[in-house]
């Protein structure tokens, strides 16, 4: 078994080794002057059950191109069996035809991550399950729902806590969520106006004078979490927390994120996040 990694989260990668008893295997990632990537496999693979570990985060269009080039060296280098570990698939976000001539990028990235040779996918919290079908090769779907369940279970007083949906959609998640730690379910109808605009009303469910966990599968601009932090002041909740799996934290997240009424928000590693982005209600499980 041979690990190697992207550039997008060389810790995980490594947390990885660790857990599993092996070292990063050795590849090399350059530039040609005229913009090409350029990778190269600095070991023997041949025969070998090889897993490459790339989240697709920021610069995305990089990233996946170097998964691209690291899948289809390894096949040409004769590996035996060739898994594309993704913690974050930035693209499941492109799910459906939602506006016309559009492409669903979700699906059209899985047939390219196949073509350049993988033969797996291993990847956690997809934006929505139905994702998964959109490979034609094998996916586990991992889930970093009990790790963060585990953590609030020991932090709070689960008998006045309710977990809270940002949107109806999110609201299968939460269920699984609020069910796995015993608690009630609040959800918010909330309408997505523009990518870092959204827009909430009405809260089913009662949080009045209880703690809230938000739980979502990712933070990206944190449009979402401002405005259900700002529903649930309005509706008299205690305490807020957040869970989400990908701390994606892309635009003004950190400024406006560091400066609501949360308590603390929990997030994996399955993003690398740079020290300029830590604040102090942030908090990072690891998922390796
Ligand atoms: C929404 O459908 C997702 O579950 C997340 O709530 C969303 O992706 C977060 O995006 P943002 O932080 O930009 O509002």
């Amino acid at each position: 078994l041979k690990i190697f990694s992207g550039g997008s989260n060389l810790n995980l990668a490594m947390e990885i080794c660790k857990h599993i008893g092996i070292p990063l295997s050795a590849m090399k990632v350059s530039r040609f002057s005229n913009d090409n990537l350029f990778v190269q496999i600095k070991e023997s693979v041949r025969e070998d059950d090889v897993f490459v570990v790339q989240s697709l985060t920021t610069p995305v269009s990089d990233h996946l191109m170097e998964l691209m080039l690291t899948l289809d060296a390894l096949r040409s280098a004769s590996a035996k069996r060739i898994t594309a570990v993704i913690p974050y698939y930035s693209y499941a976000r492109s799910d459906k035809k939602d506006a016309p001539r559009i492409s669903i990028a979700a699906r059209l990235v899985a047939d390219l991550l196949k073509t350049a040779g993988a033969d797996r996918v291993l990847t956690m919290d997809l934006h929505a399950d139905a994702v998964h079908g959109f490979f034609s090769i094998p996916v586990d779907h991992l889930t970093a729902m009990p790790t963060i369940c585990d953590y609030f279970a020991a932090l709070l007083d689960l008998s006045k806590v309710v977990v809270v949906a940002t949107d109806a959609g999110g609201a299968k998640r939460a269920g699984r969520f609020a069910q796995r730690l015993d608690t009630s379910l609040a959800i918010i109808d909330k309408r997505r106006i523009s990518d870092s605009n959204v827009e909430q009303g009405l809260v089913v469910g009662n949080v009045k004078g209880l703690d809230a966990i938000i739980f979502d599968d990712e933070i990206s601009t944190g449009g979402t979490l401002v405005s259900t932090v700002e529903t649930l002041e309005r509706a008299g909740a205690a305490k807020v927390y957040v869970g989400a799996t990908h701390p994606v934290l892309c635009g003004r997240a950190v400024e406006n994120l560091s400066q609501m009424f949360i308590s603390e928000i929990v997030v994996t590693n399955t993003v690398h996040i740079p020290s300029k982005k830590r604040f102090s209600q942030l908090k990072t499980l690891s998922v390796a």
